[in-house]
């Protein structure tokens, strides 16, 4: 993939042009020009957003693993595909070279098969960020299993829920991982978990920290042993453009987590084109994304992107201040990163640090600096401007959703001029529109309104996982014949976007996706609550951080009280892990409520931002003197 970077703001709009009025001939060009295919399509494109139902390459058959490996080998066979980076710098770099990966993806998936898994099985994956964790990715499409990676940082419940959402036949974990100066004990974590789990048959174990765990009898297997007596050949299945390729859960602002589901070629394509011009990669560059792969970053930008074109990329391990805050600078200096990938939180939490932690080290070989996962605030922005990336390297402010697959709108480095806290413009073949609460699209520049797009992208979400219903009526449902983002955002004087926040449920905090609903449900099992409500107010390293207001079934004695938010914290981080932590609970004798009971979390953000005198209309409020209450802080009805 050689020829197709863009080189300025005019052949940027050219080829927008082009992709907007021709885009099917666009990604067909694309598809054409770049990847392996066992058959060609028939068609490019059939879509229809009220069922909603959309098919890219149908008719097409392909396996993506040959696309990220096997068509490297005979030039790219000795280049570095994966360089892992532990947690801890003493221990060694690992270099696995195209050719290696083939052969560890192989066996992996040999593995797998000789375990009973065939194509269409749902495997889950709950590793810390070790080559096995990419590998087995890999190893899963290798076969046409259908991978479901829930990020290892969630709890036994969470995980449960995922693994029976899916009905997975296999989890692959690992004894333990490191993180920072601690460990933590995954394979705990799955035992508790897949106890509630009737599906799973088999459990795979890599060894990471070598610590003392049990094995169950008849389903728990290391994977070492497996590994090497499996042959390192395995011929790829071939499948078919539309079928899914992996599961990622998201949440939502109500009910259980959504189960996006991802398809192979519109996938491969849309994120093989967004890595190569987004991050303007040139072959020989090594780039680094610090996302964890149990996201859908490190799904597109860690694995699938960068891999369909043979870049080197970088697995991190290890945490931003371990062993102390310059470990982000010190890789970078060390692996002579070109491009570097990260989110705004942790560079919030940096930039509250020494600058000697970054001006220590050489990063004179960056390139492009990316954000990802939530609004970049001004002062974040110009932190990483300056000190990292000394003015010279452009900042691309990635704007994306698990659901879309990749980046819909960023900057093209060197290209688009850049604006703090703006994602700019829509990549090639993005039509966005906003909207207004009537349904209206709202034309012209400096305006506001719902962030929505009109026009299907390759890589898109094809369904949320055994519900499609609820995939139509969550994305399709809010405007006619358009795919609805959850966003707000505004259209400036040039027309460049900037993403204001959700509009729904959905709280950002450190770049993670929260909805309200499951803490609400886990804050509520406390033998001693009657009701919660959770918003967001905002937080100067997290973006957002979780202020609860919870009804106590008795008030109780308030020193009691202390004890009680500790608990509740507790039984979150069981029910989904500590990123759902409430940085606020207050105690209060109510909530705000609507007529028909609905929970007005417009007044609580107010309060939990401490913007009360201006709080609206609160007369239509089932129970407005609650309001003060609450305000006051008094625990006692009026
Ligand atoms: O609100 C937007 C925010 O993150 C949401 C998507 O979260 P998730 O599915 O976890 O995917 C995150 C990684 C792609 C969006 O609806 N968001 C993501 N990127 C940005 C952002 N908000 C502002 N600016 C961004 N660059």
């Amino acid at each position: 993939m050689s020829n197709y970077h863009i080189k300025h703001l005019e052949e940027y709009y050219q080829v927008y042009r082009k992709s907007i009025r021709y885009p099917e001939v666009f990604w067909e060009e694309v598809a054409e020009e770049h990847f392996v295919w066992r058959k060609r399509w028939d068609k490019v494109l059939s879509w229809d957003f009220t069922k909603p139902e959309v098919k890219w390459f149908e008719g097409a058959k392909l396996n993506i693993t040959e696309n990220c490996i096997d068509r490297h080998l005979r030039i790219r066979g000795e280049k570095t595909a994966i360089l892992f980076e532990p947690n801890n710098p003493e221990e060694d770099t690992q270099h696995i070279t195209y050719q290696q990966l083939y052969e560890r993806v192989n066996k992996f998936a040999n593995v797998l098969k000789s375990q009973g898994i065939k194509k269409g099985d749902r495997v889950c994956i709950y590793l810390p960020m070790i080559p096995e964790l990419a590998i087995s990715l890999l190893a899963c499409a290798r076969i046409g299993a259908i991978h479901s990676v829930v990020f290892a940082g969630f709890s036994a419940t969470a995980l449960a829920t995922r693994i029976n959402d899916a009905d997975c036949k296999m989890v692959i974990t690992s004894d333990g991982s490191y993180r920072g100066s601690k460990t933590i004990d995954l394979k705990g974590i799955v035992d508790e978990g897949v106890a509630q789990c009737p599906c799973v048959e088999t459990v795979l174990v890599a060894k990471r920290i070598h610590s003392e765990i049990n094995m169950k009898e008849g389903r728990d297997q290391w994977l070492q042993p497996l590994l090497d007596a499996a042959s390192n050949e395995c011929e790829p299945e071939i499948m078919d453009a539309e079928d899914p390729l992996f599961i990622l859960y998201t949440s939502g602002s109500t009910g259980k987590p959504k189960g996006m589901v991802h398809s192979t070629a519109g996938y491969m394509i849309y994120t093989a084109y967004t890595f190569k011009n987004v991050f303007n990669y040139r072959e020989n560059d090594v780039y680094w994304c610090t996302a964890d792969i149990g996201w859908i970053t490190g799904h597109s930008y860690i694995v699938y992107g960068p891999l369909a074109n043979g870049a080197t990329t970088v697995m991190f391990e290890g945490v931003p201040n371990y062993p102390d805050f310059g470990r982000f600078w010190e890789i970078v200096e060390k692996h002579k990163i070109n491009q570097f990938y990260t989110a705004p939180t942790a560079i919030r939490a940096l930039a509250k640090e020494n600058l000697d932690y970054v001006e220590k080290y050489d990063l004179s070989s960056l390139k492009v600096l990316g954000s990802v996962g939530e609004p970049i605030n001004e002062e974040a922005w110009h932190w990483y401007n300056d000190n990292v990336g000394k003015k010279k390297s452009p900042i691309v402010d990635t704007w994306w959703q698990t659901e879309t697959g990749g980046m819909m709108i960023s900057p093209i480095p060197y290209a688009t001029p850049t604006k703090p806290t703006y994602a700019t413009l829509p990549l090639p073949g993005v039509q966005l529109a906003l909207m207004d609460e009537h349904g209206n699209e709202i034309t012209g520049n400096q305006v506001d309104g719902r962030l929505c797009i009109k026009f299907p992208w390759p890589a898109m979400a094809r369904t949320i996982w055994g519900n499609h219903e609820r995939y139509r009526e969550t994305y399709f449902s809010a405007f006619k014949n358009m795919y609805f983002t959850g966003d707000g955002a505004l259209r400036d004087e040039v027309g460049y976007y900037r993403i204001t926040g959700r509009v729904d449920d959905v709280i950002i905090v450190s770049g993670h996706n929260l909805g309200t609903a499951p803490i609400e449900d886990a804050i509520n099992e406390h033998q001693a609550v009657a009701e919660s409500a959770i918003v967001g107010f905002p937080h100067d390293v997290k973006g957002s951080a979780l202020y609860g207001f919870v009804i106590l079934k008795e008030t109780g004695e308030s020193r009691k009280h202390e004890n009680l938010r500790k608990e509740i914290n507790q039984i979150i981080t069981e029910h989904i892990g500590p990123i759902a932590k409430l940085d606020k609970i207050q105690f209060t004798v109510g909530l705000p409520k609507t007529r028909s009971g609905k929970i007005m979390r417009r007044i609580l953000r107010k309060i939990a931002c401490n913007e009360t005198d201006n709080l609206g209309d609160i007369s239509t409020l089932l129970n407005p003197d609650v309001v003060q209450s609450i305000i006051d802080g008094s625990l006692v009805k009026k």
